[in-house]
């Protein structure tokens, strides 16, 4: 495979798929973790093993903290975000359930639900979004049935980056008996968990997942799946959790059975860093920032004859997504990077459904997504390239 060298320096706008560069901070504590501590957690008596075990429980509680203050015994560490949304869909549904999912989520948990569903396991309503992605509340409420036991919902479209309304959605499930799985990859690190007034930790969610390496600025390789308490998860996966390794019983505890296996402890080095690094700005502060971006670059683009941009103009996470009348995003995600090193990502982003409701089925889109280290700069490239080649080209 022949990699395009770009010609201008890299600007990096793909913060949606992973974050990048991360603070210093997590770099050094990543890095730290690995030459350093080079132990296995839960596994050892001697000196870098107990390390080991302390970076995963600081890294715990900096995460029960994020989330609004919840019980860190029950926050766990799978591999990623896509694992943990699979511990919860297959470890909460029956056969016999019904699920309500949106439109607008990603296939991490679409294709989880749609391969239960064809296998005659649950059944599935696709609660459908309008033009920029939003899901009605309403319409989720209108679609329950007696036999539907959960929602699930990704808390902000990665496509369009609009924002669902999980408190509604969890009151819904809650005042008829189910649960809402919320799919926090978006928004865990852009927008703040803490209980608002009267309201829940969490938006009320009963099972939130969500990687590190995306806007809390961590690493890949630890996964965040918190179940709120005295909720049963089934188990997906099983192997060794380093006790009571002289039987084939998988132990009671939530934590070692929803994390078997060696964890990734630099990667929760890092996710510590990142959390401290997180609060030492602020959430609200990067979110800030981060949205004044994209509003810049949203609306630049806006003026550009050709150029649909389909997100919300209420940007809650800063990503854009537009499209060049003419254009694949698939040439225009090229150009972006040979006339300007401007790096970010086209087509249909993992996300099946959503492009049937936003007007995309052909191609998808080109998303542009910003994070703490970018500037102005970066927003006014995209939009003078994009400029540029609408006026000098003709399709
Ligand atoms: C909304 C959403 N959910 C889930 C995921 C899966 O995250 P990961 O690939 O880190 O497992 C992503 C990643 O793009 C996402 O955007």
């Amino acid at each position: 495979m022949s990699v395009t060298q770009p010609l201008a320096p890299r600007r990096y706008l793909d913060h949606a798929a992973t974050s990048w560069p991360k603070p210093e901070i997590v770099f050094r504590a990543w890095e730290q973790a690995a030459r350093t501590v080079g132990a296995a957690a839960g596994r050892g008596v001697y000196r870098e093993a107990i390390q080991a075990d302390a970076i995963c429980e600081s890294a715990r509680s900096r995460v029960a903290g994020l989330l609004g203050g919840v019980d860190p015994s029950r926050v766990a560490f799978p591999a990623g975000a896509t694992l943990a949304l699979n511990m919860a869909i297959h470890g909460l549904l029956k056969p016999g359930d019904h699920v309500l999912a949106m439109a607008s989520d990603h296939n991490a948990t679409l294709r989880p639900l749609h391969w239960l569903s064809t296998r005659g396991i649950i059944e599935t309503t696709i609660v459908p979004c309008d033009g920029v992605g939003r899901v009605d509340p309403d319409a989720v409420a209108n679609a329950w049935r007696p036999s539907t036991k959960l929602i699930v919902c990704s808390h902000a479209s990665n496509v369009t980056g609009v924002l669902q309304e999980a408190e509604a959605l969890a009151a819904i499930a809650h005042q008829r008996g189910g649960l809402l799985l919320l799919d926090a990859a978006q928004t865990l690190g852009q927008i703040s968990f803490m209980p608002r007034g009267l309201g829940e930790s969490a938006f009320g969610a009963d099972v939130v997942a969500a990687p590190s390496h995306k806007w809390l600025q961590g690493m890949a390789g630890a996964g965040i799946f918190w179940v709120r308490p005295g909720i049963d998860v089934e188990l997906l996966v099983q192997g060794g959790t380093g006790t009571s390794s002289n039987s084939l019983e998988m132990p009671d505890s939530f934590l070692q059975r929803m994390q078997p296996g060696t964890p990734d402890v630099p990667a929760l080095a890092g996710l510590s860093a990142a959390v401290d690094w997180l609060d030492s700005q602020t959430i609200e502060a990067i979110a800030a920032q981060g949205r004044t971006l994209a509003q810049g670059c949203a609306s630049q683009l806006r003026e550009i004859p050709g150029v649909r941009v389909i997100g919300p103009r209420d940007i809650a996470v800063p990503i854009v997504s537009f499209t060049v009348e003419g254009y694949d995003p698939s040439e225009i995600a090229a150009l972006l990077e040979q006339l300007a090193g401007v790096q970010v990502r086209s087509g249909f982003h993992c996300a099946a459904l959503v492009h049937d409701h936003i007007g995309t089925q052909s191609g998808g889109t080109v998303r542009v997504s910003f994070g703490p280290f970018n500037s102005a700069d970066d927003a006014d490239a995209v939009a003078e390239v994009i400029a540029t080649l609408v006026s000098t080209t003709s399709r």
